[in-house]
């Protein structure tokens, strides 16, 4: 330390005491709660020793109530640059121990500032929440910071990656920048979101509600969808988001990096599906044969769980899967799981990653509950999202492919590049029992044994109609397929569109019913 100039010893002096943030009792406070700091949080998401902070010595400029007196470290974000997988990246983590992490103008110029770094360099942007929202003090300044990064947020979807880490509070009108972005992470009692609070909530409508009920992890996670990954402490969020960035590309002009491929672990492929077609099974299990060393990172895993999306390798390179779950809801497509595939293929459509559908459901969920929630609506995302994508596109369809179903889960007829069906396939507008009771109506009633006749044109309905066969006489599928012969035939059709070129008419954008 001898030689180092004052001018280094001063700096390093004024570093220090940015880093201290709020304080010790303030970083206590914080710790108690099982959260790290801002600074912690970058360094364990960022390989070690990439971090660069930018901004530190910014200062607020709010003048009233006192705060042309106060000096808030860094303004309470800690912004900056680094790499994770040694590939890089833009970071910001709002600093609770000071003020609260709360919003003010410059604090969020710090944010924009790193997020136009990200859509001008091309990389993707991690934003790390934890904030009492607007900094009340500041009044409409800190309005105008939000709707500055909302407008960002806006621009850079479907440009760069947009991760957002709820690891504290974000109530209010702050929850709109992760809701813009691409993949939210809860943890456990740590995240809350939330547009009005609980106190809100009782003072308007009586209600008594906890902040954890109204807006905790797993209420997001299970019950709205508004986050993607949850995890039950920081660390395990981290691993998280380091996994996902090691699945996706850096923007919209490359490919997730390939690596190294390898053989699936699980090879069963011939022993999942059921011979019964009403008995349920774990479709994961399937794509757990088809992906390279069985690695599938589910994404969504909690919502709307009759449907299974996430990615995977095929050769080395990563590929998405939509594929219908029969455990859950034998599969159907209802509301949340429309929005959940719809959202799903618009990112790897943007990203560069085809997408592989697995298909085995009985068509859309009906009910009164379901019409009236805008079913129609919320389903015909699924339509557009696929007819839309310009990505490889390549659907196995493993067992009922019935009605509407049959066209919204990547068919021929909304573009499909490939279609494969197993023998064990039933395409058709519906399942044999009703389509037997329906165009055989008159046969059954006029019957002297009117069971014996149903059974009987069930049996006939299922030979003529419920398999693959009609649809690849048509052309409809390509081919029929062995289980085990699903991997090779997914390997080669996605061989064959890596230089896949699709247009679609010019526009500004589309009217999609999102
Ligand atoms: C200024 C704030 C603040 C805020 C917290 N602080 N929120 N300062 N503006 N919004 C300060 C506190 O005064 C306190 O300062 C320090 O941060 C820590 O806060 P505590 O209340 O001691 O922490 P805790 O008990 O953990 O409670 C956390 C909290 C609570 C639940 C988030 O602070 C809270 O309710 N804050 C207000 C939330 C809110 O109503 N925000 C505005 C939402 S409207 P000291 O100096 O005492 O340490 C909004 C509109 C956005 O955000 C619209 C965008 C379109």
């Amino acid at each position: 330390m001898a030689d180092l100039s004052k001018d280094i010893l001063t700096l390093r002096e004024k570093k220090a005491v940015v880093e201290k943030g709020g304080g010790e009792a303030a970083i206590e406070k914080q710790v108690a709660m099982g959260k790290l700091t801002a600074r912690d949080r970058i360094h364990s998401i960022l390989d070690k020793n990439s971090f660069q902070e930018y901004d530190m010595f910014m200062k607020h400029d709010g003048r009233d109530f006192g705060m042309d007196k106060k000096d808030f470290p860094a303004d309470g974000v800690v912004t900056g640059t680094g790499t994770v997988n040694g590939a890089p990246v833009c970071i910001y983590a709002q600093d609770f121990t000071v003020a609260g992490g709360s919003l003010g103008l410059q604090h969020a110029r710090k944010i924009t500032k790193v997020m136009d770094l990200a859509l001008k360099m091309k990389c993707p942007v991690i934003g790390i929440n934890d904030s009492g929202g607007a900094r009340i003090q500041e009044g409409v300044s800190a309005l105008a910071g939000y709707g500055e990064i909302f407008y960002r947020n806006t621009l850079a979807s479907g440009v760069i990656p947009q991760l957002s880490l709820i690891l504290g509070p974000c109530a209010g009108g702050a929850v709109y920048s992760p809701a813009l972005t691409d993949f939210v992470f809860v943890v456990e009692k740590i995240s809350n979101m939330f547009i009005t609070g609980p106190n809100v909530i009782k003072t308007v409508l009586g209600e008594d509600i906890s902040m954890e009920e109204l807006g905790g992890a797993r209420v997001h996670a299970e019950i709205t969808g508004n986050a993607h990954f949850y995890a039950l402490n920081e660390k395990e969020c981290f691993e998280q988001v380091k996994r996902l960035l090691k699945f996706i590309s850096l923007n919209n002009r490359e490919k997730p990096k390939a690596i190294k491929p390898k053989d699936p672990k699980v090879r069963n492929i011939d022993e999942i599906v059921p011979a019964d077609p009403k008995q349920p099974y774990d479709v994961r299990d399937i794509i757990k044969c088809l992906v390279d060393d069985s690695d599938f990172l589910e994404v969504q895993e909690l919502w709307a769980a009759n449907i299974v999306i996430g990615f995977g390798r095929m050769d080395g390179e990563t590929v998405g899967f939509v594929a219908n779950q029969p455990m859950v809801l034998a599969g159907v497509l209802d509301c949340d799981s429309a929005d959940k595939a719809a959202r799903f293929i618009r990112f790897c459509d943007s990203f560069n990653i085809p997408v592989v559908t697995l298909e085995d459901m009985p068509g859309y969920l009906p009910g009164v509950d379901q019409e009236h929630a805008g079913v129609i609506r919320h389903g015909a995302k699924v339509l557009y999202a696929y007819s839309e994508a310009t990505v490889p596109k390549i659907t196995v369809i493993l067992r009922k492919a019935y009605g509407g179903g049959y066209i919204a889960m990547n068919s021929r007829h909304l573009g499909a590049d490939f279609m494969f069906a197993w023998p064990s396939a039933e395409i058709a507008v519906m399942g044999p029992e009703g389509a037997a009771n329906i165009i055989f109506r008159k046969e059954i009633m006029d019957a002297d044994n009117k069971e014996f006749m149903r059974q009987e044109k069930v049996k006939e309905y299922i030979e003529k109609f419920a398999n693959p066969y009609v649809a690849a006489s048509k052309g409809f599928v390509d081919t029929v397929i062995e289980p085990k012969e699903t991997r090779t035939y997914l390997l080669q059709a996605l061989k064959l569109s890596v230089s896949k070129d699709e247009f679609r008419p010019e526009k500004k954008h589309g009217l999609p019913p999102f």
